[in-house]
């Protein structure tokens, strides 16, 4: 000891506190309602990512979309769902055939966006200035009314259902790649987890819109073993792409079953 400071520290003086163990954030994940398709994902939807459904008409889409909107409200997440193809009340008779009662939530944690609210946001946004031409399917249309949407209910990490994301850019599919990247900006401070449907040409068998499919986090692909050989309806899915995930590599059979809805066989 020189001047009354110890220069040799006891060990015990010095035993060092046990680390606190930090928690891993990992990312919370949201049902998609169908078991089978969880386990594919390993546990579901990444939150705050964006899944696109793929797939020509009447492959399942929008039926795959009431059931992951479904299980989302029950598990209190909010959602909104953006319906530009069918009237939202055919959507609940729809649901309502596979046990899918969305009626309770419309209103409190459900928000519908249809065409015509769409089509009179835009018209009121050329009223104020804010948009040259009211057009329902201006990206920024929607975008804007998301954002106002979010900020009277205050929803916070919602689930935004876009079905279809293609009619953004029917008159401009070369455009589809930079409307989603500018849809995608202008979303990011709402957190969300978002959901589009993408459809496929008939004719061509590829998607509807250049590019958009690279922005998306994930990609379901639903598609029917050809008909003309078949001879009957076989639907089949695949994950084609789903970031942060060690996904389900093989595709799956489905069927869209009388009072069940979606499901993988
Ligand atoms: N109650 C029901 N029971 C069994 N199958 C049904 C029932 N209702 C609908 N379907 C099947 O689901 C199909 C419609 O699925 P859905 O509307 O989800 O297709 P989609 O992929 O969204 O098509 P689109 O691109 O035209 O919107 C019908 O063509 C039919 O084969
Ligand atoms: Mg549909």
């Amino acid at each position: 000891m020189v001047g009354g400071v110890p220069d040799i520290v006891e060990e015990e003086e010095v035993e060092k506190k046990p680390r606190k163990k930090v928690k891993k954030a990992t990312r919370q994940r949201l049902s998609t309602g169908i078991e089978k398709l969880d386990q594919y994902l390993e546990g579901g939807i990444p939150q705050g990512t964006w899944l696109f459904i793929a797939g020509e008409p009447g492959t399942g889409k929008t039926i795959l979309c009431l059931h992951i909107a479904y299980a989302s409200l029950k598990d209190g997440i909010d959602v909104i769902y953006v319906t530009t193809e069918q009237p939202f009340k055919d959507l609940l008779e729809q649901a309502k055939q596979f046990s899918i009662n969305l009626s309770p939530y419309v209103k409190e944690s459900l928000h519908v966006i249809d065409i015509f609210d769409l089509y009179e946001h835009a018209w009121e946004a050329k009223k104020n200035g804010k948009l040259k031409i009211a057009d329902p399917l201006d990206p920024d249309n929607l975008a804007n009314y998301l954002r106002e949407l979010c900020q009277q209910e205050g929803l916070e990490n919602p689930l935004i259902i876009i079905d279809s994301l293609s009619a953004f850019w029917v008159d401009k599919p070369a455009m589809a790649r930079r409307i989603t990247y500018r849809l995608k900006l202008r979303l990011a401070r709402l957190r969300p987890t978002v959901i589009g449907t993408l459809q496929y040409a008939v004719t061509t068998g590829s998607s509807f819109g250049f590019g958009a499919e690279h922005i998306a986090d994930g990609i379901i692909q639903l598609y029917f073993e050809p008909w003309e050989k078949a001879r009957e309806i076989q639907r089949w899915g695949i994950i084609r792409k789903m970031r942060l995930t060690n996904h389900y590599k093989k595709a799956f059979k489905y069927d869209i079953v009388k009072g069940k809805g979606f499901v993988i066989m």
